[in-house]
């Protein structure tokens, strides 16, 4: 298969955001290296990350101008050295640097089949926000049948997944997301969803379950609503799972801890688990597969951009305007 020496990708021209994000036509086609393979992009997802990267808030993120995007799913179409993974013709689903272009390379290791009969655009979210929310769920927030979780931003991509598994595990599950997105909220079986944006969250929440609190937190949204997440956490026992801070950051002293907010606070990276926790991501993978398997997870349905629309997607996404998974088509 002929790979052109140069692409179209988006570019990254500043820390000002995704507005100045740009597409380029003359990038050149990454070379896969040992370990890693190329893959020709059919769609890559657009995550929150993105938009902390194009602020340059992303600890340790990368300096413009760079190629955006870090999430993807194609056909492999070259192998670098020693790859005994995926081999050109694969259906592959990964994270890496430059997603955003009509090529990418990733690490063999870390490609992940496309499970069988999906498209390319159907698995994005399987290697970034559904191993997240499973993540929150099972080996840190341990979850169990009976219990109560509360998701935030849970008409989003990551959201969607952590209330469908919650519910398959059998708990009860207290939503919150912009009012425009709840019937999308409870479609997905939650038992009661709150206003994200005006709504009492931790008043809501104790009424909702008689002042006892929820088990389970999965806090993404930051900011004000730490606080809330904080409150509606049961004392004691309550596991608050720290992975977002879409609205900014929120301080907790130690002080709060001993005398107000007596909860297990949970700090969670994704990226940080696959390289120091890599049994617990494996056994995540194998639930996430299992999961697919017995039809409790089914083909994603991204809300599909061009490419050349990324900043369009990305300025909606930061704006609370989006439901689900964006994906741009390269
Ligand atoms: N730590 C990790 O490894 C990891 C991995 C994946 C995702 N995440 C985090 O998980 C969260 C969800 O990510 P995603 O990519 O799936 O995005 P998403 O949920 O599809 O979209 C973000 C949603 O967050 C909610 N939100 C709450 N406060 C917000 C604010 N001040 N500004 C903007 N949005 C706000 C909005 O939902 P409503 O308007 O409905 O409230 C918005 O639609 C993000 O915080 C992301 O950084 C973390």
């Amino acid at each position: 298969m002929s790979v052109p020496a140069s692409m179209c990708a988006l570019q990254q021209t500043s820390r000002n955001g995704p507005q100045d994000m740009r597409l380029i036509n003359d990038a050149p086609v990454p070379v896969p290296g040992r370990g890693e393979v190329l893959i020709r992009v059919a769609a890559a997802g657009v995550n929150f990350a993105d938009i902390s990267k194009a602020h340059g808030t992303f600890l340790d993120g990368p300096r413009p101008p760079y190629l955006a995007g870090f999430e993807a799913a194609g056909e492999v179409v070259a192998v670098g050295g020693a790859v005994t993974g995926p081999q050109p013709g694969a259906r592959v689903v990964g994270v890496g640097n430059g997603a955003f272009a009509e090529y990418m390379v990733l690490s063999a290791a870390a490609a992940v089949p496309v499970p069988p009969g999906w498209t390319e655009q159907q698995a994005l979210g399987l290697v970034v926000n559904w191993p997240t929310a499973l993540a929150a769920l099972k080996p840190l927030g341990v979850v169990t049948a009976g219990q109560t979780v509360l998701v935030h931003a849970a008409a989003g991509a990551t959201g969607q997944a952590a209330v469908t598994m919650a519910k398959h595990y059998g708990a009860t599950v207290i939503a919150t997301a912009s009012p425009g997105k709840h019937e999308t909220v409870l479609a997905l079986g939650a038992d009661h969803v709150l206003d994200s944006i005006r709504g009492d969250i931790a008043g809501d929440v104790l009424r909702l379950i008689s002042g006892a609190g929820a088990d389970v937190v999965l806090e993404s949204a930051g900011g004000t609503t730490f606080e809330a997440s904080l409150a509606a956490a049961k004392r004691v026992t309550g596991r608050v799972i720290v992975y977002g801070v879409a609205g900014g950051e929120a301080p907790i002293t130690n002080w709060e801890l001993v005398y107000k907010h007596q909860v297990h606070i949970i700090g969670l990276n994704i990226g940080v688990l696959i390289q120091a926790a890599p049994q617990i991501f494996g056994e995540v993978m194998g639930e996430l597969f299992a999961l697919i398997a017995a039809g409790v997870l089914t083909p994603g349905r991204p809300t599909a951009y061009d490419l050349a629309d990324g900043p369009k997607a990305l300025a909606e996404l930061e704006t609370r305007a989006t439901v689900g998974k964006l994906a741009l088509l390269p």
